[in-house]
């Protein structure tokens, strides 16, 4: 019995994710990027993390041709970026404050937290490509996550999250 796509995607609603936008840039060194909840760490020792990117994407060529990506991870907040940066193609960054990391990758002001990756590895995975970043640095504010969850935004409560301290899982 094969799986349809609806019955598929209806699952995947299920699955609560934070959102990111991960940034690189194109052949011109021009900002680009796309919203992405298809994130998560992958190893403690040495520090990777991987993003899963749409084929389809316009940004999908930047990651393996910048050999540098950034994670930014949404605030509850910052529902309006995910919005603008799940819209396929276009100036996204026009209007945005951002600003430059220690790799000259475009950073979004105002996030929950930054990292920032060098490419060190990249899987063809049916229609997305796997790419995996060796985490350079991070920086981390406080704040409450953006949540996407049943194809809506969400966030949870609690208290502020504080910077993270050594030792914690990954
Ligand atoms: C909450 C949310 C999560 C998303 N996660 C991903 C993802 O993990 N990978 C991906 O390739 N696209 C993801 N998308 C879709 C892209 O953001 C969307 O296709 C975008 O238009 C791509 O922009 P581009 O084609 O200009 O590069 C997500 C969209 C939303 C709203």
């Amino acid at each position: 019995m094969a799986l349809t796509p609806t019955e598929f995607r209806t699952a995947l609603r299920s699955f609560a994710a934070g959102v990111t936008v991960v940034t690189t840039r194109d052949r011109e060194g021009r900002p680009s990027g796309l919203t992405a909840s298809a994130f998560t760490s992958v190893s403690l020792v040495p520090p990777l993390v991987l993003v899963c990117v749409d084929h389809a994407a316009t940004a999908h060529p930047d990651f393996r041709e910048h050999g540098w990506f950034a994670v930014n991870v949404l605030r509850r907040e910052q529902e309006a970026l995910s919005r603008r940066f799940a819209v396929s193609g276009g100036d996204k960054f026009e209007g945005v404050a951002y600003r430059e990391g220690s790799s000259g990758l475009p950073l979004l002001e105002g996030t929950l937290a930054a990292l920032e990756c060098r490419l060190v590895e990249a899987h063809e995975a049916g229609d997305h490509t796997i790419f995996i970043g060796l985490v350079e640095s991070a920086t981390v504010k406080g704040g409450r996550p953006l949540i996407y969850f049943l194809s809506g935004y969400h966030s949870v409560s609690g208290d502020t999250v504080a910077p993270a301290s050594e030792g914690g899982q990954p």
